[in-house]
């Protein structure tokens, strides 16, 4: 089964993604750890075509660039915005949606980003996108980080990706046409963890 989760910055895609990933026995890729990785390897002069994620079973899958392995590296703030600039450049796409397209494959995953069920697997049986008010996300991003910024300057970081996460010309941040829409302002990330199961479990009764 493949499912796509989709929606702005700090929208929490990646902590009820990873959940309903594991309760559901799907491999969870963050699309965007692609981007900031080639964000990385750009800061870094390192070959962008080496970028590879490689299987680990049943645990979430390995990225790598350069033969060196990312992760925690590419969770700051200065390499999500080079990211999101990055993410405008065509062959940049091309390259993070080959990887995902082939390594998804016929295996289950749960993918999460911003056009992952509008481009890169448009035909997952389940399409979400989540969102909630810039408000709350950047709320939720300060209680996340430690950060001396204020409240006010996240939401302002926030608004800024957004716009340019959402009227970039290719693949821009909008929900797919059958996508499930959840607003998740004022709910908890156990409560939307809960309504994505939900939605997926439905979908397997209808199925079976
Ligand atoms: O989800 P994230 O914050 O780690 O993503 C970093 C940037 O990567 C985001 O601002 C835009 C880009 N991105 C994208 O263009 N398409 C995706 N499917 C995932 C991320």
């Amino acid at each position: 089964m493949q499912v796509t989760i989709d929606g702005p910055a700090g929208v929490g895609k990646t902590s009820v993604g990873r959940k309903v990933a594991r309760r559901f026995s799907l491999l969870f890729i963050q699309s965007g750890q692609l981007y900031r990785a080639l964000a990385y390897g750009r800061i870094n002069d390192l070959d962008l075509e080496s970028l590879s994620l490689r299987s680990r079973g049943k645990t979430e899958p390995e990225l790598s660039i350069g033969g060196e392995k990312v992760r925690e590296e590419l969770t700051t703030e200065v390499i999500g915005e080079k990211a999101s600039k990055l993410a405008k450049e065509e062959g940049i796409r091309n390259l993070v949606n080959e990887i995902i397209v082939d390594f998804a494959g016929d295996r289950d995953v749960l993918v999460e980003g911003r056009d992952i069920g509008t481009e890169v697997l448009t035909e997952a049986e389940v399409k979400i996108y989540l969102t909630a008010s810039a408000e709350e996300r950047a709320r939720r991003r300060k209680k996340q980080m430690k950060t001396d910024r204020t409240l006010e300057e996240i939401e302002a970081g926030i608004k800024k990706r957004d716009n340019r996460d959402q009227t970039r010309k290719l693949a821009p941040l909008e929900p797919a046409e059958d996508a499930i829409i959840i607003d998740t302002t004022s709910l908890s990330e156990r409560e939307v963890v809960e309504r994505v199961s939900g939605i997926i479990t439905d979908h397997e009764i209808r199925e079976k």
